[in-house]
């Protein structure tokens, strides 16, 4: 990543980082384990990614509100994801972002609610933070719902568990990944974009942007788990070969599986750009996904 690109980058995070602290109930609030818990997983340091994405696609065109609070909102609703993905009956994961994951800190139970808060929260922020915009609120409602829905991210996570162990075909792949991650980076986008007052046509465009950048981002992901170490991922590696998961590495082979991230981040671009508008940083932020490494 380019110096300048890393520097924006961070001031963006900086920015994600003190809504997390200043929107989510403090740490002593009754009862206490379950808020101390809430801010555990979100206070770890992730990459923050959706909410940077959100923020980026709001910048597009002249922004009608302030999109931090819908920021830490997806980022509520992501961490549930993970906290909920590494339980033992999902992905018995030990490690996250760096740290014991939630379950393994504190014990299944608190990490099953400490969950389910941060899920039922985001709905919270984005109600009480845009209710006198209506028609704005409920956009953002309605994006982020769908894309956690049983028919996407819930969805995703549902064949992903299904089909462990089993010869993998390309359809149901991309149906995992277009669901369990595709669907909720791209609610980050047509989230942040709704800050414009969209059109319908600019709506269905962004859509296109996240769908291919979300086969990118869980491609690299699969990559990842193959080749990196936990200490760089802050997540433990080779979980998904154990547990034989169906992966881009599992069908393609590492080079089969960059050539497919090339491919959608390419197609991914090319939407950002018919897109137009202040695009320079959501354009470098994409391009830059795919060489992520961590
Ligand atoms: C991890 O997401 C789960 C996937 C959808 C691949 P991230 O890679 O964005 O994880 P954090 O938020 O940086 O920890
Ligand atoms: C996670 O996919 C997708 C969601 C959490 C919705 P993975 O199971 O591959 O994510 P990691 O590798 O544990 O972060
Ligand atoms: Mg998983
Ligand atoms: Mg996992
Ligand atoms: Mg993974």
């Amino acid at each position: 990543m380019n110096l300048a690109l890393k520097e924006k980058l961070a001031t963006y995070q900086k920015r994600v980082e003190r809504g997390i602290e200043q929107l989510l109930p403090t740490a002593s609030t009754r009862p206490e384990r379950l808020h101390a818990a809430m801010r555990y997983s979100m206070e770890a340091g992730g990459k923050r990614i959706r909410p940077v994405l959100m923020i980026a696609a709001s910048e597009l065109f002249p922004s009608q509100a302030d999109p931090l609070a819908a920021a830490v909102a997806i980022e509520c609703l992501h961490t549930y994801t993970l906290i909920h993905d590494d339980l033992p009956s999902i992905d018995d994961s030990d490690l996250r972002r760096g740290r014991p994951s939630c379950h393994m800190q504190f014990d299944q139970a608190t990490a099953v609610l400490a969950g389910d808060s941060l899920l039922t929260y985001a709905f919270q922020l984005l109600a009480g933070n845009y209710a006198q915009q209506p028609s704005l609120a409920t956009g953002l409602i309605h994006d982020l719902a769908t894309a956690s829905s049983s028919e996407r991210l819930i969805g995703g996570q549902m064949e992903d568990i299904d089909n462990e162990g089993k010869p993998i075909d390309a359809e149901t792949l991309r149906y995992i990944h277009e669901n369990k991650t595709g669907a909720l980076l791209t609610a980050a986008l047509t989230m942040g974009l709704r800050f414009c007052a969209p059109t319908i046509e600019q709506l269905q465009q962004i859509e296109a942007v996240g769908y291919h950048l979300g086969l990118t981002f869980q491609i690299v992901d699969d990559i990842l788990d193959a080749t990196s170490n936990a200490e760089e991922l802050g997540k433990p590696v080779g979980n998904d070969s154990a547990s034989d998961k169906s992966t881009y590495v599992a069908l393609h082979g590492i080079d089969g599986a960059h050539r497919e991230a090339k491919k959608h981040t390419a197609a991914a671009l090319k939407n950002a750009e018919a897109l137009g508008g202040n695009n320079a940083f959501l354009l470098d932020l994409i391009a830059d996904l795919e060489h992520r490494i961590n």
